[in-house]
């Protein structure tokens, strides 16, 4: 059975909550205990359908996983290199992220093309292009990807032509147990990857300058099981930010590292909200009517991230002026536009440029979730509007946002969660 989140909106939202652990960090750092002969034990792990569907490929390929709270243990002593079936890696496209680690390991890696999703086509020929570099065979047939080196991978130069994160994370993963040093040009700058590293250096790899454009990464026979905390989820951060600035509310998050959201305090503050940081923790109290921020332009970190356009752009759809926001990184992520504008929003899209013309009010619609990011740019405006909102496909935002619901309701909304087939409290 679906469900839907039904929303009523203009509470104001006041209160403190702490902040998930981060799902783009947990991620290749599960995937990275296949390259571990040991236990590790990783705190923090947001408890979400993309984080249980790394898990399903964990088990599939021998791991021996345990689930306690927030907490994954993984033994990865006795995983194999068996190829993974195309039902679980369409559970979760990013499953990419396994290559490096079952090549790094087994020599072979036998996988489903990930193929595009809804943000775009999502290729990985930067990844493919790194595997031949450490010497690897790389065979594309039929939608399967088959990676061989069988006298294992060599140390190698690689400059990326764009910095992207997965094909970063991929070539860190196959280069820690590679024979010799490899040296990453134009890598990605993200917090993720620093987590990532961080992870790994603790399992014994010898990994320097992840966070800088230029990553060295030394060869080791070996990694050994370790504990880590994955960091909190900067998205869903500043995703929760976002919902105060809407709301004329005055919220403070726990458990954060404010540098990390340091590309979006700026637009926060341009559009008229007080932020205040201390320590690990972030308020902001929003103004009575946000200002549109003149432009906002998507940009590889620490530049402003791409996974908060669509929640921005749901911010400005209320603001007093015009927003233009250009989406730089993925080719086809407006598709919050269509959604937002069913609720009163004033958005025109040319190509990757959205103009966001800002209104007075918004009102609740019956709306679908497109995607992670819209789904919950979704629920910021649902937050805003006057009457009901009622939101389907939540899926996508159950992939990234643990416990909306709770989470909100916590801090003074009307939101519940509801089978599709039901009707909302107010209507029954
Ligand atoms: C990661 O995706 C994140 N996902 C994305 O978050 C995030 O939006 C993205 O990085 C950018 O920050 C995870 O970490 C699981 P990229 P990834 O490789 O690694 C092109 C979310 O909402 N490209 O940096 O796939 C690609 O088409 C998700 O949590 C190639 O051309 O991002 C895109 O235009 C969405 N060839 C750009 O690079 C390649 O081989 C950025 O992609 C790889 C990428």
């Amino acid at each position: 059975m679906s469900a839907k989140f039904v929303i009523n909106g203009q509470n104001k939202l006041f209160g403190e909550i702490p902040v998930q652990g981060a799902k783009n960090s947990a991620l290749p750092i599960l995937a990275a205990t296949v390259l571990v002969d040991g236990v590790c034990e990783i705190h923090d792990c947001p408890d979400l359908t993309d984080v249980q569907a790394t898990v399903n490929i964990l088990r599939h390929l021998g791991c021996r996983v345990k689930r306690e709270g927030h907490c994954c243990t993984v033994d990865g002593t006795s995983a194999a290199g068996s190829p993974i079936p195309e039902k679980l890696m369409h559970e979760m496209r990013s499953s990419i992220i396994f290559l490096g680690a079952i090549l790094g390991r087994f020599g072979r890696a036998e996988m489903f093309a990930p193929g595009g999703c809804e943000i775009g086509l999502r290729p990985i020929d930067l990844h493919l292009d790194a595997m031949r570099k450490f010497g690897a065979e790389v065979l594309e047939e039929h939608g399967k990807i088959v990676c061989e080196c069988p006298n294992g991978l060599k140390g190698t130069q690689i400059t990326l032509s764009f910095p992207s994160v997965g094909a970063t994370e991929n070539i860190l993963l196959a280069a820690c147990r590679a024979e010799g040093t490899t040296t990453l040009f134009n890598a990605a700058r993200e917090p993720e990857i620093s987590d990532l590293a961080d992870f790994l250096n603790a399992a014994g790899a010898r990994i320097q300058g992840a966070g800088s454009g230029e990553i060295i990464i030394e060869g080791v026979k070996r990694l050994t099981g370790c504990v880590h905390t994955v960091i909190p989820d900067r998205i869903v951060a500043a995703g929760y930010l976002a919902a105060a600035a809407m709301t004329e509310g005055k919220v403070r998050l726990s458990h954060i590292i404010p540098a990390h959201i340091g590309p979006v305090l700026p637009i926060l503050r341009d559009s008229g909200c007080e932020v205040e940081v201390r320590g690990h923790t972030v308020t902001l109290r929003a103004p009575n009517r946000l200002k549109a921020v003149k432009s906002i332009r998507t940009m590889p970190y620490p530049g402003f991230p791409t996974d908060m356009q669509a929640p921005i752009m749901a911010m400005m759809t209320v603001a007093e002026g015009t927003t233009v926001i250009v989406e730089t990184i993925f080719e086809s992520r407006y598709k919050h536009v269509g959604e937002l504008g069913r609720m009163g929003a004033n958005i025109r899209v040319e190509g990757r440029t959205a103009v966001v013309q800002g209104v007075p009010m918004l009102t609740g619609a019956r709306v679908s979730a497109p995607d992670l990011r819209g789904g919950f740019a979704l629920v910021l405006a649902g937050l805003a509007a006057k009457g009901t909102t009622e939101i389907s496909e939540i899926r996508h935002m159950e992939r990234g946002y643990e416990d909306i619901c709770k989470t909100l309701s916590a801090l003074g909304a009307d939101i519940q969660r509801v089978n599709d087939g039901d009707r909302n409290e107010k209507e029954q």
